[in-house]
């Protein structure tokens, strides 16, 4: 009796844990679209200082360069938006941090998600002025922008890059392919 008890008990025990287990394989938004974290990805295989100078910066002095360009042809108005786009994926990668060594104690702060999301709402404010052609939009929304990147500056940027990796010139604003 006491023997067949505490065998029914282990079994109740081994049941509650296929249970749980089949539950813990359960994705929690069941009914919604699988997001981008739901299955394994790559980690990122550079450090938010290269990411900084290679990509948001990058693309972000195209996209103010373009906003006070004195002319936009239709190549133009495509190129900036390429860049544009390049800015709005960009805030994804600081979102996550990299692999420098100071990258993952900044992404743990919320108040850098909270600069990152200013980032990338302005960067989505910009691209709808670019769809729309409206230079006039896209220099305010590119005047808004700056205030993330400052704003999370002041915040977290050390005075020295932790890798030394500066702002670089970047190339002139314009069609390459034009003639005049
Ligand atoms: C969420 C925070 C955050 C946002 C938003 C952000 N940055 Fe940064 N940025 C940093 C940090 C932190 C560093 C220093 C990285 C290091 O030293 O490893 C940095 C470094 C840089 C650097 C390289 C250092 C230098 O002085 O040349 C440039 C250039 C730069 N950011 C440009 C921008 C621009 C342009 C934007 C906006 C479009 C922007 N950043 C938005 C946090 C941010």
């Amino acid at each position: 009796m006491k023997d067949s008890s505490s065998a029914k008990g282990k079994k109740n025990r081994i049941n509650l844990f296929i249970a749980l287990a089949l539950l813990a394989a359960m994705p929690i938004t069941a009914s919604s679209e699988p997001t981008t974290t739901d299955r394994e990805f790559i980690e990122m295989q550079t450090s938010l200082n290269a990411i900084m100078v290679a990509a948001v910066d990058w693309s972000a002095h195209e996209v103010w360069e373009a906003s006070y360009a004195e002319t936009l042809t239709g190549r133009n108005w495509l190129t900036v938006k390429q860049y544009a786009t390049q800015l709005l994926a960009s805030g994804t990668l600081v979102s996550l941090g990299g692999n420098g060594r100071a990258d993952q104690g900044w992404v743990n702060d919320p108040a850098w998600q909270e600069w990152t999301a200013a980032m990338i709402e302005e960067t989505k404010e910009a691209l709808r002025a670019i769809e729309a052609r409206d230079q006039d939009r896209l220099r305010e929304s590119g005047d808004r922008l700056v205030e993330s990147c400052e704003g999370c500056h002041a915040a977290f940027k050390p005075t020295v890059p932790t890798e030394g990796i500066m702002h670089v010139p970047h190339h002139d604003y314009g069609d390459p392919l034009a003639r005049e």
